[in-house]
């Protein structure tokens, strides 16, 4: 066991959904590796919930070969598998009629002791039903929680709507709403390099900080998930979640302790202060973009009409927007973001761009002066980089030159990154909220959003077409050089 793991009480996880995509990919890796972690203390158990009609051995299977695809070499151990494998359980239940919950009921009842946590991995059209079975079962004790997953509505209507749903059956504190952004490493250290530094906050404001630039670019296009993310496109599926949740992090005050209200006060000021954008100025501040057939990662790939089989859709791939902070620390100091799926790599990274220097005592032969810049990755190859100026080592006279002090986080501890769901799995256990979504977070994020979808459907914005595997389309980099700046290219 890792001398930095602290055990959780014993808890039964009821996963709905515990066979479908998210149970498979992160949900039952996730518990494993928290297993050899030695964070698990028994009698913990997993309960797989779906209306397939499955029983325990046949889950277990499905988990086993789970863990075979997406375990890493060398994290596939045969005798902690086998442990695993037998906390699991299933029950067949139908979200929709009685059917399953007597059993559900009774095999939760050996565990009333212990931490109960109901896993919505499921599609929000049932969330009600679960979650009013869940009541009028008696499945509730006195130390249960629900976890739900995205999309938690697709404007501010229905996000209320699913709120006072679940809120009908759960209390704030009992509500888990995950945005696996926030339990990423690199999310986290953000906070420890703004917080646990005196060096940077004196300098975290609009006299110092020129522009920030949010950026989350994914190679990959679909997956699969044509139905859903048509309905969705980037700016539900990936702005108004991670990437808002990003910027709070980025440029919330301190809060006066990490601890979840104090955090979340101060991230639901941000959303309150974001400038809106509209009718007015939504053709100023945001692009959006759809990929065409081009080349990805592995070659040659479709666009994105030709993946979805329908060439009507004007769905948006790509987005990116010119936000603003209207408050005294930010007043003028822009935040660029971006996301797209199919762009040129995987990259996703905040970079904090500085004012450059008053006046520059150096004459020309000694280069060009550049703003200093800090580059936070995200992912891959989390880290951080500070680049200054420094003098070019050795004879020659004064030249300058730009250089990253560089840190990455794996290079230098030597550690293996859980993944983001490890972390909040065990915080559901711990409840310890910081890292989940209030409800009005939720719904301050789209009181934001919403507007700008208005806007895009009056005006009929167009979606600019864009190659996959590249950067998005041309009117993006427009975006940022009208105002004399370029995006950070990762290097
Ligand atoms: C999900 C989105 O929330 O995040 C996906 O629905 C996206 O469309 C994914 O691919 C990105 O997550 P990550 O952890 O791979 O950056």
């Amino acid at each position: 066991m890792s001398s930095q793991t602290i055990p959780v009480e014993p808890f039964d996880y009821v996963v709905f959904g515990g066979t479908g995509d998210l149970s498979e990919r992160k949900l039952l890796p996730a518990l494993y590796h928290r297993q050899i972690a030695g964070q698990l203390s028994e009698p913990t158990r997993i309960i797989g919930a779906s209306r397939a009609a499955l029983d325990d051995k046949s889950f277990r299977e499905f988990a086993a070969e789970a863990l075979s695809r997406h375990l890493r070499e060398g994290e596939h151990d045969a005798q902690e598998v086998d442990r695993f494998l037998n906390r699991l359980h299933y029950v067949s239940v139908d979200a929709r009629s009685d059917r399953g919950w007597d059993d559900m009921a009774k095999l939760l009842s050996s565990g009333e002791a212990q931490v109960r946590a109901f896993y919505l991995a499921v599609s929000p059209s049932i969330f009600g039903d679960i979650c009013g079975q869940i009541r009028s079962h008696g499945l509730m004790t006195e130390n249960t929680r629900i976890v739900v997953e995205k999309p938690i509505g697709r404007d501010l209507a229905s996000a209320q709507v699913l709120n006072d749903t679940i809120g009908q059956a759960f209390s704030e504190d009992e509500i888990f709403r995950i945005d696996h952004y926030l339990g990423k490493e690199t999310v986290q250290n953000l906070m420890a390099l703004r917080f646990a530094n005196a060096l940077y906050e004196p300098l975290w404001n609009s006299a110092h900080i020129d522009h920030i630039q949010i950026t989350v670019a994914e190679s990959v296009g679909l997956e699969g998930r044509t139905t859903y993310y048509d309905r969705a496109g980037a700016l539900r599926d990936m702005v108004q979640n991670h990437m808002l949740q990003l910027l709070c992090l980025v440029a919330m005050e301190a809060p006066p302790s990490a601890d979840a209200e104090a955090v979340r006060d101060e991230k639901l000021k941000v959303l309150r202060a974001l400038s809106p954008i509209d009718g007015e100025n939504a053709a100023m501040r945001t692009v959006r973009g759809q990929y065409r057939a081009g080349a990805s990662v592995g070659g040659a790939v479709d666009g994105y009409l030709e993946e979805l089989g329908d060439e009507n859709s004007t769905t948006e791939t790509f987005v990116a927007i010119k936000a603003e902070i209207e408050n005294w620390r930010w007043a003028g100091v822009p935040f660029y973001l971006r996301t797209g799926k199919r762009m040129a790599e995987r990259v996703s990274e905040i970079v904090i761009n500085f004012k450059p220097i008053p006046h520059s005592i150096f004459d020309k032969s000694a280069g060009h002066v550049i703003a200093n810049q800090l580059v936070i990755r995200l992912q891959p190859g989390e880290g951080v980089k500070q680049w200054i100026m420094i003098k070019d080592p050795g004879p020659g006279g004064m030249r300058l030159r730009h250089v990253p002090l560089d840190m990455s986080f794996a290079e230098s501890f030597g550690v293996r990154n859980p993944d983001a769901y490890e972390r909040l799995l065990m915080d559901v256990i711990r409840c310890n909220q910081t890292l989940f979504m209030r409800r009005d977070e939720v719904e301050a994020a789209w009181q934001w959003i919403d507007p700008i979808l208005t806007a895009w459907e009056e005006s009929e914005q167009p979606c600019h077409g864009y190659t996959a595997g590249t950067s998005g389309p041309a009117q993006a980099i427009a975006l940022i050089e009208r105002d004399g700046r370029t995006w950070h290219e990762s290097h």
